[in-house]
């Protein structure tokens, strides 16, 4: 593969960057070029900001896999697509080529087929991190099936409303799923949660533990009995969907500032041509390269730079099942020396985590193979920026800060690895074809630089998010409803004297724990189901790890055994209601919150005390009881 679109030098990021603004029609056409279109579009884009409606490439026909899989055949077709590591560091390493990878997807769609999924179904998924999970994103994209990909992590009640909201009748599913040093149930989850949905058809479950399950007569089926079936009958290509650039491609439930996720959707055409830009261009991929990315396929990062960028590129991509800290906090470093990996993209909580499990997990490995590091999901933190820097990077790989969001669908603003200079901290500056613009409280626009604002874009991109799941108003109050003309990204941003863009944090009730969006209200509701749990507060404080963590202020009515007892049973709820990764960290049981005189939950104040900066609380005099504000003070956990 080569990539004409990729930038080499600064000049030419300066040059592309002034094309993408001047002539962004043409800029994309000529990006878009270079990919596989069944037929190609009579417009480039259309859009407007107030409805929203955005689309492009219109009226050109595809098949993202066609991108990923077929066009890599004849000359790369030998060449690993993906490089999978296992859980346990001494069970077996699988290689799939693109001709391997490509025969699998195309046997699991046809097993979609024979179980009845059509173009535009919707499918969940819930399984663990092993390359079926790969095979399956990429065959209901070949069958036109919109996936929806939920988090290994999420609860019974999770799923059952994601699964609800998408009406999907097809789910995907594993026994169970290794992680360190737990076995996780996986079907048994999903069982739970489809006592909820009795409209769903069919679960197709694919063996990885070999842990019992149960499986309901005429509706689960197991993967490989399905498979064998698909081999006898001599079946091997599946001819790809013919898709619009603008069907959509896959839905991903996300939180916001509400209670309930809503379903972030990315259509085909413009979504294909960004993640593969990007990729190209942020991490300066170069055919054979090992690639290594550390986020979950559950996640906007999986999909966009596990699954489909680094495919439509022709990489190769290293998959791992386990976590960072198993058998021992060395383990990412173990897999870089055991695969040579030379692009390794992960998170600053990942980071942190390490960092603290002490230098001696990094100095028994060579690293010498790593040529580009990179880092998503929340703010780095100077600290551990160059402590990735200089023992993992051996102060010579470039770092990318990839700001970025799941409604985003690709990289926004970075530097290029080696192209464009980093700046700790700083996600630095936008990508071609992105115009960020920081706006003041009344929604005017802050021009110049050493200055800060909320952070919009005020053109479109292709990755963008069309609308929200069957809801197409929420996606136009949430986003392009705040600023006129401009879409809100939720986040507080600083641009530095020489333009670099520096994100400070969400501006809106959401919390970002360990680079994972959860809602302030999403955990409140969770925590209002505990029996005794009159209201609840809850928000977010800076964590060593995680980044932030949660702090919860519970009023109840009596409290079962202490305390501490009660604070566990609390955390459990809120694991069993959306799952442990959004447990709160403290709880501290108040008998009142401070409230307006309109009933308003004044969060700027609890924020204040549950990061211990009590000294600066504002002006508390027009809070409905003042006196509340000293008692939680006095109580602090
Ligand atoms: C939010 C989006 C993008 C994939 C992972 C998270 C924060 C993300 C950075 C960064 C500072 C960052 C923002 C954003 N964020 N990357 N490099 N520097 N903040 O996706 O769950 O959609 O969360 O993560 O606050 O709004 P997500």
């Amino acid at each position: 593969m080569s990539y004409p679109y990729q930038i080499q030098d600064k000049e030419g990021y300066f040059t592309s960057y002034e094309q993408s603004v001047n002539d962004p029609e043409g800029f994309w056409e000529n990006v878009a070029n270079s990919f596989l279109w069944r037929k190609k579009w009579d417009k480039v884009l259309e859009w407007d900001f107030k409805t929203p409606n955005i689309k492009w490439f219109l009226n050109a026909k595809l098949n993202i896999t066609e991108n990923c899989l077929d066009r890599h055949l004849e000359n790369n077709g030998d060449d690993i697509a993906i490089i999978w590591e296992p859980n346990n560091p001494n069970d077996e390493v699988r290689k799939l080529t693109y001709k391997e990878l490509h025969a699998e997807v195309c046997r699991f769609a046809h097993i979609l087929k024979n179980n009845g999924v059509k173009k535009g179904d919707r499918i969940c998924l819930y399984m663990g991190m092993i390359p079926e999970l790969a095979i399956a994103v990429l065959a209901c994209a070949r069958i036109g099936a919109v996936h929806s990909v939920i988090f290994g992590g999420f609860s019974a009640k999770s799923i059952a409303d994601r699964v609800i909201d998408a009406n999907a009748e097809y789910i995907i599913t594993c026994d169970g799923a290794y992680r360190g040093a737990k076995e996780i149930p996986l079907k048994s989850v999903v069982d739970d949660a489809l006592t909820q949905c009795p409209f769903v058809k069919k679960v197709i479950v694919y063996e990885r533990t070999g842990t019992s399950v149960s499986m309901i007569k005429d509706r689960d089926v197991w993967w490989d009995d399905e498979m064998q079936k698909v081999i006898e009958s001599g079946l091997t290509d599946f001819p790809a969907e013919e898709m619009d650039s603008e069907d959509m491609l896959f839905i991903l439930y996300t939180s916001g500032s509400t209670g309930k996720p809503k379903g972030v959707v990315h259509t085909c055409g413009g979504y294909m041509v960004y993640t593969t830009y990007s990729f190209v261009n942020v991490f300066q991929y170069k055919p054979g390269d090992v690639y290594f990315c550390t986020a979950d396929v559950g996640w906007i990062t999986g999909h966009s730079y596990i699954i489909y960028g680094p495919l439509a590129a022709g990489a190769t991509g290293l998959m791992f099942e386990g976590v960072p800290t198993w058998p021992d906090a060395g383990r990412f470093w173990d897999i870089t020396d055991k695969h040579k990996v030379n692009i390794l993209y992960t998170a600053p909580t990942a980071i942190r985590s390490l960092m603290a499990s002490g230098l001696e997990h990094v100095e028994k490995h060579d690293l010498r193979s790593l040529k580009v590091l990179g880092s998503v999901g929340e703010p780095i933190n100077e600290e551990a920026w160059e402590w990735f820097h200089k023992y993992i990077g051996k102060g010579k790989c470039p770092i990318v800060d990839t700001w970025w969001q799941t409604e985003t669908g690709g990289i926004m603003i970075s530097n290029l690895a080696g192209v464009t200079p980093a700046k700790p901290a700083h996600a630095t500056l936008p990508l071609p074809g992105i115009q960020p613009v920081l706006v003041d409280e009344n929604g005017n626009e802050v021009e110049g630089n050493g200055v800060s604002g909320n952070l919009c874009i005020k053109f479109p991109w292709p990755s963008m998010i069309r609308t929200t799941y069957g809801d197409h108003e929420r996606c136009r109050q949430t986003y392009f409803s705040t600023y006129e003309n401009k879409y809100f990204t939720g986040d507080g941003c600083l641009r530095d004297e020489d333009g670099n863009y520096r994100i400070t944090g969400r501006v809106d009730d959401v919390m970002n724990v360990s680079g994972h969006r959860i809602g302030t209200a999403e955990v409140e509701n969770a925590i209002n189901m505990h029996d005794g749990v009159i209201e609840s507060a809850v928000v977010g404080y800076p964590h060593d790890v995680k980044g932030t963590g949660i702090y919860a202020f519970v009023i109840t009515e009596h409290i079962h055994h202490d305390e501490d007892h009660a604070r566990n049973d609390i955390a459990q709820t809120v694991a069993r209601v959306i799952g442990p990764i959004a447990k709160p960290d403290k709880v501290q049981f108040v008998t009142g919150l401070p409230k307006t005189r309109s009933g308003k939950i004044m969060r700027r104040i609890l924020r204040k005390i549950a990061e211990g900066n009590t000294d600066s609380l504002g002006d508390t005099s027009t809070l409905l009881d003042p006196a509340i504000v000293d008692e939680i003070i006095k109580g602090k956990v």
